[in-house]
């Protein structure tokens, strides 16, 4: 498990711990630069919400490509840049990017107290779903239960959460066109046959959790 963050030191050994399995190594790094030999990962090097936030998305896919074995294979997904038509320009470039621009230079609590705001009001029926979708706030996908209570409080955590990561607390946050993604893909794979889930990644909207798949 390869982390920038310091909470390599503790949240994620304490989830890894209480996960049940040992033969994890847990390393503080920049993936850009993975402290790994090449070709030498025979099994998956799986990037997860992750090679958007770092300086160079196609640096950081070359340099994972690059510790993947014979028979391996890189997973990774970025985040879309979704700005055609009019309607998604205004919400991309105007509100998410001009609310980013300010709030990612404001303290940790001004951060945190947008964002607790927004759990709070993304839980208003219409103004919230309203906020979402002009980009004030991201609630992301929450689980059903049954529970009531319980559903407020996983959409209040997840609009907290989501929204704090998205608009405060990455230095890097890149956006990638398909054609970007297609071309940095064409790099580091030229056999289209060992490349998997083309479609279905590029299909909207993008089915939770899925990533691209190339082999080596
Ligand atoms: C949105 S979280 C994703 C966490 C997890 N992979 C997931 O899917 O829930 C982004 C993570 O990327 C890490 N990160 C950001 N830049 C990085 C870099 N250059 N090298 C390694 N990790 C980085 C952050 O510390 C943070 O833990």
């Amino acid at each position: 498990m390869l982390d920038l963050s310091h909470s390599v030191d503790d949240v994620v050994r304490y989830n890894l711990e209480s996960s049940g399995y040992s033969n994890y190594d847990v390393i503080q790094c920049s993936i850009d630069m993975p402290p790994i030999l090449y070709n030498s990962i025979p099994g998956i090097v799986m990037c997860h919400n992750v090679i958007q936030h770092t300086p160079s998305v196609e640096k950081t896919a070359h340099a994972l490509y690059k510790i993947v074995g014979t028979g391996g294979e890189f997973v990774f997904n970025c985040y879309p840049k979704n700005d055609q038509g009019i309607l998604r320009k205004i919400r991309f470039h105007i509100i998410y990017k001009g609310i980013r621009s300010i709030l990612s230079k404001m303290p940790f609590l001004v951060i945190l107290i947008y964002a607790r705001l927004m759990g709070v009001i993304r839980l208003i029926p219409f103004v919230g779903t309203v906020c979402e979708k002009l980009n004030f706030c991201v609630q992301g996908d929450v689980p059903n239960t049954k529970d009531f209570l319980d559903k407020i409080k996983r959409r209040y955590k997840a609009t907290v959460l989501n929204t704090f990561d998205c608009y405060g607390s990455h230095e890097f946050q890149h956006h990638k066109t398909e054609k970007e993604i297609k071309q940095l893909v064409s790099e580091l794979q030229k056999n289209p046959k060992k490349v998997l889930n083309m479609d279905k990644y590029f299909s909207r909207p993008t089915p939770i959790g899925c990533a691209l798949r190339i082999f080596k």
